[in-house]
């Protein structure tokens, strides 16, 4: 086995509750008894909010109650992504928006973590040019934000740290808040080791590492006993979760979890498809209670393409897994990722990308202009097609992806499938949210008692997004 990750100790759990306490009696003392209120808002992926949920558990050990209003909140903390430009830009203004709150109320908190937080360039940039912002502290340092908190409520100074060991801490003893409801996120690894060239993760998440069986199978059981009925694993790779030498790899784990008593079903992300086995697709086409869905993002068709970005397989290895899998799993249905004008990306090359999605038709798909990200091998290779370019390409992609999402739902319609009703819709007339295995979405009529239940439903009727349907 590789090198033992480290986990919180008790100590050091029992040193940050200390601070959590410390922190609760400033407030109790500055607010006399009223309960401060926090906000928390997440950007970028399940990862990211998961790690919100886990400082929300942490803010409500510090006596924080919660608001989605950062002008109602003592302190408001953007939980930040760095995996393209636009999702930056986006925190900026965020932060802008922020500071006007402040002028009003001076012991107002903002606070910026996760991903764009754990670079220096940033770091520098809110240094300078945001002098409202009072924390800064990046993906290293998360289980340390009591005392990171409580330096900055203490010494009145700004704090920044984006220190700690990229091997990482795994954050074990902490409950996370989740949000109400069915679905719930179950983080097993985190971190990443794969450098895709144009990917800014492994500088920003640190080395992989994964969480003992022990520890997920308890928080799997929490969860199914806390009511949640479809449990989604999480970590940048899962297939690279490592239980250690006696422990299970991500096709046993998945399996070992699958044998819990109860009505769930359990779904993970993300596969990379260099790691996707046989023997995982296996335990997938056995276990009733895993999602007969896949997210495995391909990002190009071109081989190319998929060389320059060091993904290490081949269109042909990644259509054979489809394959493969939809020889177990004949109603699989596959989302996957794609990236448009990778520097040095030809139309033909595009093309191929085009060939690959009609060949797999994906239920649907996450689509991206590439985006350049400083210190990352990509961000070097001359990128020669303009943005205009790069753009019609999108759009076509988008144009083709439309209709087959569209053809395959239509294919649907007349079949009674079983869904777990989740939430409530904004269609007056389908006004009930419910997911199928395949994570397809399907509006209901229905009433809201049914939130939280399993219903067999005949499909009425699609559109490109969602199917439509009535209990
Ligand atoms: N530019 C555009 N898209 C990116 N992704 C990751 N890095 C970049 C980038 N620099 C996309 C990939 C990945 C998804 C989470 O985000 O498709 O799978
Ligand atoms: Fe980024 Fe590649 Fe790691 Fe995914 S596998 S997080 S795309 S480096």
């Amino acid at each position: 086995m590789t090198k033992p990750h480290h986990e919180m100790t008790e100590q050091e759990l029992l040193t940050q509750r200390q601070y959590c306490e410390q922190i609760q009696a400033i407030y109790q003392q500055r607010q006399r008894g009223t309960r401060p209120l926090a906000c928390t808002k997440t950007f970028g992926c399940q990862q990211n909010e998961a790690d919100t949920e886990l400082i929300r558990g942490m803010l409500s050990q510090m006596g924080f109650g919660f608001t989605d209003d950062p002008a109602q909140s003592d302190l408001t903390i953007l939980n930040t992504c760095a995996i393209r430009e636009h999702a930056e830009m986006r925190v900026f203004g965020n932060l802008g928006e922020l500071s006007h709150i402040k002028r009003d109320n001076p012991d107002f908190l903002i606070i910026l973590c996760g991903c764009m937080a754990q670079q220096q360039s940033v770091v520098d940039k809110v240094k300078k040019s945001y002098p409202y912002v009072d924390l800064v502290f990046g993906t290293h340092a998360l289980s340390r934000f009591p005392e990171l908190l409580y330096d900055k409520l203490s010494r009145g100074r700004r704090v920044f740290d984006i220190s700690g060991d990229e091997q990482g801490t795994i954050i074990e003893g902490i409950t996370p808040i989740r949000k109400e409801g069915v679905r719930a996120w179950l983080s097993i690894m985190y971190g990443c080791n794969n450098f895709c060239s144009y990917c800014i993760v492994p500088y920003v998440r640190g080395r992989e590492r994964s969480r003992r069986f022990e520890a997920i199978q308890q928080d799997f059981r929490s969860l199914l006993a806390q009511g949640y009925r479809d449990i989604t694993l999480l970590g940048q790779n899962v297939n690279s979760y490592d239980g250690g030498s006696d422990g299970p790899d991500f096709p046993e784990l998945l399996d070992a979890l699958a044998q819990e008593p109860g009505d769930f079903r359990i779904r993970f992300m993300t596969s990379h498809p260099k790691d996707c086995s046989k023997k995982l697709l296996d335990v997938m086409a056995r276990c009733d209670k895993v999602c007969k869905s896949i997210h495995l993002p391909v990002q190009s068709g071109s081989d190319r393409v998929l060389r320059e970005m060091n993904r290490r397989y081949t269109a042909e290895h990644y259509l054979s897994l489809v394959d493969y899998a939809r020889s177990v799993m004949p109603d699989i249905t596959f989302t996957s990722d794609i990236i448009v004008g990778f520097p040095g990306e030809t139309e033909n090359d595009f093309e191929k990308t085009i060939e690959l999605i009609e060949r797999v038709r994906f239920h649907s798909l996450f689509t991206f202009i590439y985006s350049r990200r400083g210190g990352t091998r990509a961000a070097s290779m001359p990128d020669p097609v303009p943005r205009e370019e790069k753009q019609r390409w999108f759009d076509r992609l988008l144009d083709v992806q439309n209709r087959i999402s569209r053809e395959e739902n239509q294919k649907l319609v007349g079949r009674t499938m079983r869904v777990l009703i989740d939430g409530q819709s904004d269609d007056k007339n389908y006004p009930l949210t419910a997911r199928t295995d395949g994570f397809q979405l399907v509006l209901l009529k229905g009433t809201a008692d049914h939130i939280g239940k399993w219903a067999d439903v005949t499909i009425e009727r699609c559109s490109t997004w969602a199917l439509f349907a009535s209990l």
